[in-house]
Parts: structure tokens; sequence; C-alpha cells
């Protein structure tokens, strides 16, 4: 992505906030993993969709209209030492000149430096609720200005979360955008393929996982998007299953839902597939119900049509595909109208996606569906769930089927950017039988 699309975003977020506003928007924090081991650091999305900075202890600030400058960044110093220890910096200087800051500012010095810029405007634009300690500095601020009253400085009086405007500016993807979620879900691709030829009964999930891992960061993909889901057998049923620690057994299916994150972009899919290769009859018969209930989903996926139609279309064809199958006994629009699909099919079908796995972006405006548009993305992953205790014929047992893709909504209909990852059970065989090369 380059600088010119993040100051691309700053001044469409600034001429939204309009004069006599600022706004703060703070990188996460740093959380440890034990004692003095930190969790590998994840910028936060809000901020390095405005400013490309990927450091930790960063802050940046927007001021639309300040003559000398309106895009502050507040970051670490350069420091021979530090960066012996942990790794090169941008410093001040790469603020401005690398990450185009208009100023920038050692972190230490925020809280001299905030309120002075604070004073005289009248709305602030902050989140509040992501960091309590972070809220709690703002606050005082904000009480530093109103204390100074007396001098005649105004204090804002106005807090309005960047929610709002900023993720709906997140909801439309740009092309850049698009080109790196189409990779991410490449490199996905590729690793579900990866999985699937090495599967055998007898190895366990987290071998499994292995090879995911491997081939996302083969390919430059550092880290997964969401923490893999690798289930065999009973586990499949599980949702979100990640324990990925028992053996694979001959005869059940494995159900993987993994994304890559590329340059900060998720993408997630998944996939059900038998263990040993080969679908059995009943495994054969619920995955074509949830295959041809992703099918319909994804034709769904239209300029103009609703948020829900996809989901509309899954519940559709995943009720008539289990009365078909004889788990489900009745008419279909009554079954609808009761949700009894519902026990077996307990999720929605998709989420908005971007740069977190469940992206921003509102569902609903002004009390109804939102509408589709092009540029936005959304996962599609109708599923079918058969665990034992949901009333069910032994055959139909440990049965757990999700089918996952990402779909960008374009001018006159959809574009699955996971395309290269086979879903039919004939393709699937054949790559598990080595006949399809990766
Ligand atoms: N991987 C989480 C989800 O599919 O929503
Ligand atoms: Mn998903
Ligand atoms: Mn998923």
């Amino acid at each position: 992505m380059d600088a010119k699309e993040f100051q691309r975003r700053r001044k469409r977020l600034m001429d939204m906030m309009g004069d006599d506003s600022i706004a703060i928007i703070p990188t996460s924090p740093v959380r440890m993993r034990n004692r003095d081991v930190e969790y590998p650091f994840r910028h936060d999305s809000d901020f390095y969709y405005l400013t490309g900075f990927a450091e930790p202890e960063a802050v940046a600030v927007l001021i639309p209209g300040r003559p000398s400058g309106e895009y502050i960044l507040f970051c670490r110093e350069r420091d021979a030492l530090m960066e012996t220890w942990n790794g090169l910096r941008a410093g001040l200087e790469g603020a401005v000149e690398r990450y185009c800051a208009d100023d920038a500012f050692p972190i230490e010095d925020l809280d001299d430096i905030l309120p002075g810029l604070l004073g005289d405007q009248e709305r602030i634009y902050y989140t509040m609720g992501n960091d309590p300690a972070f809220d709690q500095r703002v606050l005082s601020w904000v009480k530093h200005v109103r204390d100074q009253a007396r001098s005649g400085i105004s204090a804002p009086d106005e807090f309005i979360s960047l929610n709002h405007i900023l993720h709906d500016m997140r909801l439309y993807k740009s092309r850049q955008e698009i080109k790196a979620m189409r990779h991410a879900a490449k490199i996905s691709a590729a690793a579900h393929k990866r999985a699937m030829q090495s599967c055998r009964p007898g190895m366990y999930e987290y071998q499994i996982e292995a090879e995911l891992t491997h081939e996302f960061m083969r390919q430059g993909a550092r880290s997964p998007a969401y923490s893999s889901i690798v289930g065999g057998g009973a586990n499949s049923c599980i949702l979100h299953y990640t324990d990925n620690d028992a053996e694979l057994a001959d005869g059940d299916v494995l159900l993987i839902d993994a994304g890559a994150e590329y340059e900060s972009y998720a993408s997630d899919i998944t996939r059900t597939f038998p263990v040993n290769g080969v679908f059995t009859e009943a495994q054969k018969q619920i995955y074509e119900v949830v295959l041809e209930a992703q099918l319909a989903a994804i034709e769904a996926v239209q300029p103009g049509n609703h948020w829900n139609a996809p989901h509309e279309a899954a519940v559709q064809a995943i009720t008539e595909g289990l009365v078909s199958l004889g788990i489900l006994k009745g008419r279909v629009r009554t079954l609808i109208k009761e949700q009894a699909y519902s026990k077996y099919y307990m999720h929605r079908t998709g989420h908005w996606l971007g740069m977190d796995v469940h992206d921003v972006g509102d569902y609903k405006v002004d009390g109804e569906w939102r509408m589709l548009e092009a540029g936005m993305v959304l996962t599609i992953e109708p599923g079918l769930y058969m665990a034992p205790s949901r009333g069910l014929a032994k055959k139909w047992w440990d049965i757990g089927v999700r089918i996952e893709d990402d779909v960008l909504v374009t001018k006159d209909g959809y574009d699955v950017l996971s395309k290269d990852m086979p879903k039919s059970i004939e393709d699937i065989e054949s790559i598990m039988a080595g006949s399809e090369a990766a």
C-alpha cells in the first residue's frame, strides 16, 4: 500500500470531521504473554488504516485545517541501545519522511503536548472503551484544558466515537485493499490444499495446523488472521474449536477454518474433507446440502440486494436439503418460520471481512438490513453440524461441514476472492489423491 493511499484516507476522514475538531487514534497496547515476554504485536486496525505505521507505542492526531500541520504522529524516538536489542525504529524523522506526518513528537511527550492541541477545539473524535487506561488519559487532558478556562481557552465539550465515519470508510475497499485481500486468499487457498494433501488417518490436528502455518509463512503471511480451526470427527461440530490436539480417525471428516493475514488484511476460508481422502455416502449427502446452500448464498451477493439476502438463500437451501434427507419433516416454509434448521445450522451465513476478520461496518441502517454495494467484502459460510446430541440417526453423527469463501461485491455481481480453493467433492477427492497439482 503506498503512502498516497494513507494520505487519501486521512484527508477523507478530516473532510468528514470538519473544522474545530480533533481526532485521537492510538495504536494497540503491547500485551504480555508471560512475565517479561510480549505477545507478538499487532497494530490497531483503525490506526494502521490511517497511518500505515506498524510500530507499537504510537498515537495519531488529526486536526483538520490546523495551519502548522494537520497530521501529528507521536512515536518512539530512535535509540541506538534499544534498537540494538529490539530492532529499528522509524523515529521522528522517519515519521515525517516515510509516513508523511506534518509533525512528529516523542510518545513520552504525549501528556505534555495533547492538552495544548485540544484547546479551542469543539469536538473530539475518539473511540472510548478499547483501552481503559488510554481513556483515562484522554479525560485527564480534557480536564486539564477545562481547568484553564480562566485564561480564555475553551475545552471541547463533544466526544464523538470514530466508529461511525471511520468504519463506514473501511467497509468500502479500495483497489489496493482488494489486491491485498485477493493475495491473502490466494495464500490461504495454497495452505488449504497443502493441508488436504498431507492429511492421513493417525495424524494429529496440530500437525495439519502446522502445514497451514508453514504455507502462510512461506508465502509472507507471518500470522493467521485468527486462530486456525482444525477439527476432526466430533470436533468438526464445535464452531470455534481451537484445541487442535486430537488424533484424526479414518472415516471421519476434518473441518479446517483458516485464513492468512497479508499486509494487515484477512482472509477467512473453511473447507471440510474426509480424513482418508474419500467421502462416505452420508458425508457426501451432508456436504452436498451445504455446498448447494453456499452456492445459492453466493448468487445472492449482488449490489442492491440487502445484507440478509445471502443468509435467506442459505437457510432456504439448507432446510430443503434437510427435508430431502429426512432429517427435518414438514413443509419447508413452516420449518423456516420455526427456524427448525437452527438445531444443525446455528450461526449466520457471513460477516464483513477486511483488516479484522470480523470486520467493522454496520449491518443495519435505520433498523433495516443494509444494501450490498460494490467494494464491500463479506464471507459466505453456511454449515451443518450433526452432533449426536441433536437427536439424529447414527449415520449422521459427527459430520460437521462448513464451506466458507470470501466474496467481493462488484458493480454487477460478485467476485469470489478465494476461488483458487476448490470445493466440489470431485475436486477435493482428486486433490487428496494427489492427482491435482497444488
Ligand atoms: N473464522 C471465523 C469465522 O469464520 O467467522
Ligand atoms: Mn468467517
Ligand atoms: Mn472462518
